[in-house]
């Protein structure tokens, strides 16, 4: 799985690059049924909505879930980010954002290296992130939306706010953008949400300006996104936040191919279930 050089330049153009049906659709329900497995344990990396309590984000799967560390090593996902970072990388975060049906949940213009700068003292933006869209992506489920070509003006907000919905991690909300600091760049570069079917890839840049709207269809919108970050580039901050927030391993991580099939879907034809 490697970028081309059109690809390539598209990402660093645009600050971000849309893969189209990297995962299929049976491997993705696959990774669906592993997220419903570990939603059903309660723990600080599960956050539920305030108002439904219905799970809102799950963090560092990964960690304990095998498919989820497989995806996080498939060549598919791991090698766009080497190849983007140029060089070792481990994940930094890995998240998987649930908005419901009909929510109300939205999600503030912001840039994420705002948020790893300022709590995690990360020298550098030398990340990527890469989202696996779990659902389709449509106009009207809350996709990702990116002014393209935001990350290259550079940090936009330098402190954060302190509101209760960032006690577990820190919510976009707290380095939401003001509209004084957006207004012309939106004007000048316009923006563009991304509709692609389900099990596709969106490469994004920490620095690229996004947020994302509510959901106003009938089905839950499920958004996988991990982030890698480059081996040279490890936070300085003294106390460093939970290691479901911020990956603690850094041991640059190896591609291990894998395709995700249900255990009944491996067995011989002609066996009994
Ligand atoms: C993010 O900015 O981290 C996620 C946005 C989304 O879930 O739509
Ligand atoms: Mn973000």
């Amino acid at each position: 799985m490697q970028l081309t050089v059109d690809q390539i330049g598209s990402y660093e153009e645009s600050g971000f690059l849309v893969l189209e049906s990297v995962l299929s659709p049976s491997e993705v329900d696959v990774l669906l049924e592993a997220m419903v497995r570990d939603s059903g344990n309660d723990g600080p990396y599960r956050l539920m909505s305030d108002d439904s309590n219905e799970l809102s984000t799950l963090y560092a799967s990964h960690q304990r879930v095998g498919e989820f560390a497989e995806l996080v090593r498939t060549p598919r996902l791991l090698c766009p980010a080497q190849t983007i970072l140029g060089g070792d990388v481990y994940v930094y975060q890995f998240k998987i954002n649930v908005k419901s049906a009909f929510g109300k949940e939205k999600v503030a213009w912001h840039q994420d290296y705002t948020a790893w700068k300022i709590a995690d003292e990360l020298p550098n933006s030398r990340l990527i992130n890469v989202a696996l869209l779990l659902d389709e992506a449509t106009e009207f489920n809350g996709p990702l939306i990116f002014v393209p070509g935001s990350h290259k003006v550079g940090n936009l907000r330098e402190n954060r706010d302190h509101s209760p919905s960032s006690a577990k991690h820190l919510d976009p909300e707290d380095i939401a953008l003001r509209p004084q600091n957006i207004t012309h760049l939106i004007d000048e570069c316009g923006m563009k949400s991304v509709q692609a079917p389900v099990g596709s890839l969106v490469l994004f840049s920490p620095e690229i300006i996004h947020g994302s709207a509510p959901n106003m269809s009938p089905a839950p919108r499920r958004l996988l996104i991990a982030t890698y970050n480059s081996c040279s580039n490890l936070p300085r901050v003294a106390e460093p936040r939970p290691s479901y927030l911020v990956g603690d391993d850094s041991t640059p991580l190896k591609p291990q191919d894998k395709e995700f099939e249900r255990l009944d879907e491996r067995l011989p034809v002609g066996s009994s279930k």
